[in-house]
């Protein structure tokens, strides 16, 4: 059987794991700004660490699939700079920044962020990122 026969499936499995990745960030970083300890758990440490890896496992798969190359689809590069944006300031939301009021605004960053990656991920094949650019600089 060819591995692209599976490509829905996977899709949707990245998906599934985007909403649940997402909620259980969200919940969180809720439960940080409200001083509760069990986000810091290490059972919900490692819950959440397997569940993007799974999540970033997908994506790589789907990238795979479609052999994409991100020199040429912007949308895919925006995407992962995105990531690497989300995941650190993520960290810093969660446990990383050194005040209560920095934490908050991390959290608002990222939540930020990920629905930027989230609207790259749907939107890509119709609305082009460069020549928004291009109109912005003009
Ligand atoms: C928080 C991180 C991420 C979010 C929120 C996210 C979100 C999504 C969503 C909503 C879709 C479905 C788009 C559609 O319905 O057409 C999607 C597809 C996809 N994602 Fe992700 N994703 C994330 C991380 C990643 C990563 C790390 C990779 C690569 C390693 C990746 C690669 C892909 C690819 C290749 C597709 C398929 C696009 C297509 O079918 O045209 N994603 N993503």
């Amino acid at each position: 059987m060819n591995p692209i026969d599976h490509y829905q499936a996977i899709k949707q499995a990245h998906i599934g794991l985007v909403s649940v990745s997402v909620a259980l960030f969200v919940a969180r970083g809720i439960g940080v700004q409200m001083r509760a300890r069990w986000p810091m758990r290490a059972a919900v440490r490692w819950t959440s660490v397997a569940i993007d890896t799974a999540l970033i496992g997908a994506g790589g798969l789907l990238w795979w699939m479609l052999s994409l190359d991100p020199r040429r689809e912007r949308w895919l590069l925006a995407k992962l700079l995105l990531v690497l944006v989300y995941i650190v300031i993520g960290s810093l939301a969660l446990k990383r920044a050194p005040t209560q009021g920095t934490k908050a605004l991390a959290f608002v960053a990222s939540v930020v962020c990920v629905a930027f990656v989230a609207l790259i991920a749907l939107t890509h094949g119709t609305f082009d990122l460069g020549a928004l650019w291009q109109r912005f600089r003009a």
